[in-house]
């Protein structure tokens, strides 16, 4: 199995007036090909800086600090004066042109909203030819739109509506040219941030189906970052649990529905509304998670925590091997 991205330490901080947020903290994740990562934990706990610093795209006052992130590719990339790489990327040594080339082609990323990532000036067509042509000059306007029909209607979108502007579709029909235009490329990373956070039950879980597909047909591997778990049941092949900006639990979906084993994510795990048990009572959360730039020693979680002890407000949790074949950073697990 080839690692399609693995992220070593990262660190991103946000520095403000009001002191040093850490929303990336540590992170070491590996990707294997063709497999879905989920990428879960509540709002403001790090996920989406963590998906945009894969792409050098973390907005100021954002930096990324520390760590490495490779990707690896079968691609020719054009690599320090003139040399080809090929295999292991180092992303974060990569400057603003070697980024450009491969941000689409390589590398993919669907953002939240898509009235604002999508020109309202500017036909959907026009948006993949511009795509298209920003990393081939040389491919025709005339295949360039061909393939966007294509796209269009392997996501159940009519060809002809190639011409139409933004505003003239639903929020579910611009979420799916997003995907569209994201794919089009036939990139080997797909990172998709809450896609369908803002669309209804039914459109979420239709679009989350053609990504499925797409995964299958363009032999994709992805990130889909999501505060809903419910979202990655279906979808994530392995699931990573944020919080704080840590990761706290990575582990095959399976075992983390099955027997989720930080109390993090068992709380999550538990605010999940059941649709076949609607009389179920939510368990959420207690308390808010911390403020990044006045966090407490320890374990993060320990404040919200039911069974905290003393050594988990002193000392923090390592990220080890559980029982379950996942891995886990909590002091109920792991000791010898
Ligand atoms: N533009 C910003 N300025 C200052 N701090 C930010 C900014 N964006 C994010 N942060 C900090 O980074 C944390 C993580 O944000 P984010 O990655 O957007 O989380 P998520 O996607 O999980 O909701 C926030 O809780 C905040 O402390
Ligand atoms: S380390 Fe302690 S406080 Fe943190 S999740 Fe585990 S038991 Fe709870
Ligand atoms: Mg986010």
């Amino acid at each position: 199995m080839v690692d399609v991205l693995r992220i070593e330490d990262l660190i991103v901080e946000y520095t403000t007036r009001r002191g040093v947020a850490r929303a990336v903290d540590r992170v070491s994740l590996t990707l294997d090909e063709n497999r879905t990562l989920g990428l879960a934990g509540e709002s403001g706990c790090g996920k989406s800086t963590l998906g945009r610093a894969i792409m050098q795209l973390v907005p100021y006052p954002g930096k990324i600090v520390g760590g490495n992130i490779y990707l690896n590719t079968d691609h020719d990339i054009p690599w320090k004066k003139g040399v080809i790489e090929k295999g292991d990327i180092p992303i974060l040594e990569m400057n603003k042109d070697q980024m450009r080339a491969i941000r689409g082609d390589e590398i993919a990323y669907i953002f939240q909203d898509p009235m604002t990532s999508l020109n309202p000036m500017l036909s959907v067509g026009k948006h993949f030819i511009q795509i298209q042509q920003a990393h081939d000059s040389d491919i025709e306007k005339d295949a360039a739109l061909e393939r966007a029909e294509e796209v269009l209607e392997s996501l159940g979108i009519l060809a002809e509506r190639v011409n139409d502007y933004p505003h003239q579709f639903s929020g579910g029909m611009r979420q799916r040219v997003m995907i569209g235009l994201a794919i089009v490329m036939k990139p080997r990373l797909l990172i998709s941030d809450e896609p369908t956070t803002s669309l209804d039950v039914i459109v979420e879980a239709q679009i989350l189906e053609e990504l499925a597909e797409l995964k299958e047909q363009f032999n994709l591997t992805m990130i889909l970052i999501t505060h809903n778990l419910g979202v990655l049941a279906q979808t994530a092949d392995d699931v990573a649990i944020m919080y704080t900006g840590r990761m706290v639990e990575i582990a095959s979906t399976e075992t983390l529905f099955e027997s989720p084993q930080h109390p993090y994510s068992q709380a999550l795990l538990q605010s999940v509304p059941d649709v076949t048990k609607p009389d179920k009572k939510l368990a959420w959360i207690p308390g808010a998670p911390p403020d990044l730039v006045d966090l407490v020693p320890g374990c993060m979680f320990h404040p919200r925590c039911p069974f905290a002890m003393d050594i988990c407000k002193v000392e923090e949790p390592e990220l080890l091997e559980s029982d379950s074949g996942g891995l886990v950073a909590c002091h109920l697990y792991g000791r010898k």
